[in-house]
């Protein structure tokens, strides 16, 4: 290992609304790396795909689940996606499959960015989405942050192999 500066991977997680799941992982991993894996160079960041809450904090029920296990959501701020985007990050990474399909969509012909599932990052879950818990109740906003610390263990740890 040199003194050598690495550039930072660059991480981006979307949702549809960017208040409740994207956020939820955002502040879950970048609290894992802070914890588990200080050394490792990640910028992380979320968006969603529509436009509903452009500058909102994250919904208070995420912020308040979130919460509970010592993450602070409050600073962030709901943005949309843009085509910048693939360009501008390694990972794109869809909380569930409409959001995969939305970003599929939108992607141009020849991204920087790698698409895919965040849940493909902790297979032992045995699902390919975060459920939407924007409906749901106190135990819909627990399972946002059970399914995206399970993912966020698995990222980590791929993320640490690709820097090797
Ligand atoms: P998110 O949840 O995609 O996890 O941020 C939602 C937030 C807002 C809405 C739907 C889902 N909405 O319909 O406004």
């Amino acid at each position: 290992m040199t003194g050598r500066p690495v550039a930072p991977t660059r991480v981006l997680f979307v949702c549809l609304g960017n208040i409740c799941r994207s956020p939820t992982a955002e502040g879950v991993l970048r609290d894992l790396l802070a914890r588990e894996a200080p050394r490792l160079a990640v910028d992380v960041d979320s968006a969603g795909t529509a436009d509903y809450h452009i500058g909102s904090a994250p919904d208070p029920r995420s912020q308040r689940a979130a919460l509970r296990r010592g993450i602070d959501l409050s600073g962030l701020r709901a943005r949309q996606i843009s085509r910048d985007d693939f360009q501008r990050f390694d990972f794109v990474l869809a909380m569930d499959q409409n959001n995969l399909r939305e970003l599929k969509a939108l992607c141009p012909r020849k991204p920087r960015a790698q698409l895919g599932l965040f849940m493909s990052y902790a297979p032992e879950a045995g699902r390919l989405d975060v459920p939407d818990p924007y409906y749901g109740g106190d135990s819909d906003f627990e399972a946002v942050l059970d399914l995206t610390t399970a993912a966020s263990r698995g990222l980590v740890t791929a993320l640490q192999q690709r820097a090797e």
